[in-house]
């Protein structure tokens, strides 16, 4: 019997790396639904490739374009509920959030509410909505983490007890900016940012990383999803990307999971769990290899500090920081503002938040668009965009 799967963001990174997987196992998987936002000449060719049921456009003016020219039989999705109602199909058995940002939110909660497997690269998600996820966990579904930092942890934490853990370490490369002063970073351009050393993904997380405020959003991430308290989740910086989570046990023994950094691993992982595959990536020759740790630069580094402190207040902040963090990493897409800009603008709306305590999507939704609407204005007066 094939796994009937959706995949949200089907024509992202981790959406595309999806599918090439299932093109491999085809046997293994029948897709049912698929979506994009606006990118409908890639989405044609996955739909005529994968024959869905269910498709979602959910950029208005593509999705009529999309009418026009989609195949025969298929049911178009357009409204704004559209990702809701295919993360919660009656006929899904998993369920890939491979969106971008906290656009993922309600997906990730149909999905969980509805009983489903959830395989979860969305990590915005957690951000925004960790405490909100955990409850809806509590009555069913499961999640199965695609962040190649969070698989490696779930990895080293099967089998394991919770009490036994002293700490979790997420490792992150440092970035394309690693070794360099943060007065230096001034003026620098988006493909210069966008140029990750280990890893090509998309353009949000990308700046992400350049800006390590991914290693904050993932400290946020893995605190929900395994339920760890924040003072024993560290971050380390290993350059060469091998090694992708650690865990330390109360007996001192630390496991640690290796492999390429190749997010193919980390999917199909979630997507055969708790299978493995053969030969889904190229071996690693242990002769050849080096790993080097070192702490990260918090100094030079602020938005991963600004991160771990929005983390550590808790309450309504982590929605801040994301949002605020959105709204300026797209304005630095978009060559509005400056890449050192972008913490300066989170750190000001984080400072003038009232917080309140997250119990419900509502709230997560008004502090997610107040804040939005705050980094607006802030780049609009002080960059006049
Ligand atoms: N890429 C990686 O290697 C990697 C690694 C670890 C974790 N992650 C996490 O995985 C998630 C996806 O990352 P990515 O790099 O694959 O992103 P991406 O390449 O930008 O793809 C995002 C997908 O979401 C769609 N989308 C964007 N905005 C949307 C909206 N408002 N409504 C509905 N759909 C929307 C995009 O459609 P269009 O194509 O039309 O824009 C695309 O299909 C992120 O949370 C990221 O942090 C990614």
């Amino acid at each position: 019997m094939r796994k009937k799967i959706v995949i949200l963001g089907s024509t992202g990174s981790i959406g595309t790396q999806t599918l090439e997987i299932i093109r491999n196992f085809s046997e293994h998987f029948e897709v049912v639904a698929l979506t994009t936002y606006s990118n409908i000449e890639l989405f044609l060719s996955q739909v005529v490739e994968f024959r869905p049921k269910y498709v979602a456009v959910m950029e208005p003016v593509r999705a009529q374009e999309f009418k026009k020219i989609m195949p025969e039989g298929l049911e178009l999705l357009t409204s704004t509920e559209a990702l809701m109602e295919l993360a919660s199909l009656n006929e899904a058995e998993l369920v890939v959030n491979a969106l971008v940002g906290a656009v993922g939110l309600r997906a990730t909660l149909a999905a969980v509410s509805s009983g489903k497997v959830l395989a979860l690269a969305n990590k915005e998600s957690m951000v925004v909505g960790g405490p909100l996820v955990v409850e809806a966990l509590k009555k069913g579904g499961k999640v199965l983490p695609v962040d190649s930092e969070h698989s490696a942890l779930f990895q080293c934490l099967v089998g394991e007890k919770k009490e036994a853990v002293e700490k979790i370490y997420i490792t992150g490369s440092g970035g394309p900016f690693r070794g360099r002063k943060w007065s230096e970073l001034k003026g620098v351009g988006v493909s210069e940012a966008l140029a990750h050393p280990r890893w090509k993904m998309g353009p949000k997380i990308s700046i992400d990383s350049a800006t390590l405020m991914n290693k904050g959003l993932e400290v946020i991430e893995a605190h929900f999803l395994f339920q760890i308290p924040y003072e024993k989740i560290e971050v380390v910086i290993h350059p060469e990307s091998l090694v992708h989570g650690l865990v330390e046990f109360i007996d001192g023994s630390i496991k640690a999971q290796i492999g390429p950094a190749d997010m193919r691993l980390p999917i199909e992982y979630a997507l055969f769990y708790p299978q493995r595959l053969e030969r889904v990536v190229d071996r690693l020759n242990l002769n050849h290899l080096t790993f080097h740790f070192e702490p990260p630069d918090l100094n030079n580094f602020p938005c991963l500090k600004i991160a771990l402190e929005a983390a550590r207040r808790g309450k309504s902040y982590p929605v801040v920081l994301n949002a605020a963090n959105e709204v300026a990493v797209y304005s630095f897409l978009k060559e509005e503002i400056d890449f050192v800009t972008i913490p300066a603008i989170i750190e000001k709306i984080l400072e003038d938040h009232n917080p309140v305590e997250i119990n419900d999507l509502e709230t997560v939704e008004k502090v997610d668009r107040l804040a939005r609407e705050q980094a607006q204005k802030i780049i609009k007066q002080e960059c006049g965009f």
